[in-house]
């Protein structure tokens, strides 16, 4: 079989049209792998897909991560599916401001997952199961289109420095209350590649999501400023906005896509997302002991707020439009 795919957006992702992903033959699956490698975005539509059917198609591209311990864990999910929603586990929808919804909305920063981990994601799948008629929609955008499009001296600058990131940092930018001691000692900082090649064909991209707070050998002030700039520099131009539908399965390349959710009115309407989590291949950059943050400034919390307040108005005013949504004014 030769997949059929339409394009999401001119520089990455695209739609595999009419595959059931729980019944694809290995010669299709080996398809699939090569588009991810190529198009960092894959989107399946019309997957009603259980919690088991997701766990053994993503268990085709590699072990599955576990979630760690948090203020928003549900009883009774599996331990490979992250239950992204705004209901608790006797399906009633979570109060408006409840600190789990807060704690959630961590994820409507630019980021990228599990980077806080020594061995970050390799991939995402995040499946649709009820979603809301206004909001919530999810935005991506390529570190690796954003690198190319970097000066050349700035490419050699960034080339071998390595970050460091945080989970606790970057959740503190919401709220310093979402961890609790026993569950910030899960995830001390760790070391990141602060550029990553593609191992099949070489292609670079940053890689700084929200969890990236210092870089090894610079300045706190310095190195966060940087780290904006090239959020900014991916995030600018070049933003794919998925307008879900129940039933879809969208995939990306956490190596080289920064990806963020959207707000929705969360005390009317639920949002039930299902995401399992492909492990990384192993270490970015060499293991030098602990590795320490510095306390957050006034500019990065306002960099998170921006991001969690500001877009709330965009995504309700373009309610109503089409099913996905490119934004590059470059072109
Ligand atoms: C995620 O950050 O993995 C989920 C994003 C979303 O809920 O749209």
């Amino acid at each position: 079989m030769s997949l059929t795919t339409r394009t999401l957006h001119p520089e990455f992702g695209v739609e595999i049209v009419d595959l059931d992903v729980a019944r694809v033959d290995d010669a299709t699956f080996q398809e699939v792998v090569a588009a991810f490698e190529e198009h960092s975005v894959l989107l399946f539509r019309g997957q009603s897909l259980t919690d088991d059917q997701q766990i053994a198609f993503s268990r085709r591209f590699g072990p599955l991560e576990t979630t760690i311990r948090s203020i928003a864990s549900r009883a009774g999910t599996p331990i490979h599916i992250a239950n992204l929603s705004n209901v608790d586990a006797e399906d009633r929808l979570i109060p408006a401001g409840d600190k789990r919804n807060l704690y959630n909305a961590g994820n409507q920063m630019w980021h990228t997952d599990s980077s806080f981990k020594r061995v970050p994601a390799h991939a995402s799948l995040l499946s649709a199961r009820e979603i809301p008629p206004v909001g919530g929609d999810t935005q991506f955008a390529s570190m690796r289109v954003g690198y190319a499009r970097l000066p050349a001296d700035l490419q050699r600058f960034l080339d071998g420095k390595v970050a460091i990131h945080s989970f606790v940092y970057s959740r503190g930018l919401v709220d310093d209350a979402l961890m609790p001691p026993d569950h910030a000692a899960q995830v001390p900082p760790v070391r990141q590649a602060l550029v990553r090649a593609n191992p099949v064909n070489g292609r670079k991209a940053f890689y700084v999501g929200s969890h990236a707070c210092e870089i090894v050998g610079m300045p706190t002030a310095e190195a966060r400023a940087l780290l904006r700039e090239l959020r900014e520099a991916a995030t600018r131009q070049l933003v794919y906005t998925h307008r879900w539908r129940v039933g879809d399965l969208v995939m990306w390349d956490n190596r080289c896509m920064l990806h963020r959710g959207r707000p929705w009115d969360e005390s009317r309407y639920r949002r039930v997302m299902h995401r399992t989590t492909v492990a990384g291949a192993g270490p970015t950059a060499p293991d030098e002991g602990p590795a320490s943050v510095n306390p957050m400034r006034q500019e990065d919390v306002a960099w998170g707020r921006a991001q969690l307040e500001l877009v709330h108005r965009a995504s309700v005013d373009r309610a109503g439009e089409g099913a996905g949504h490119v934004e590059d004014p470059a072109r």
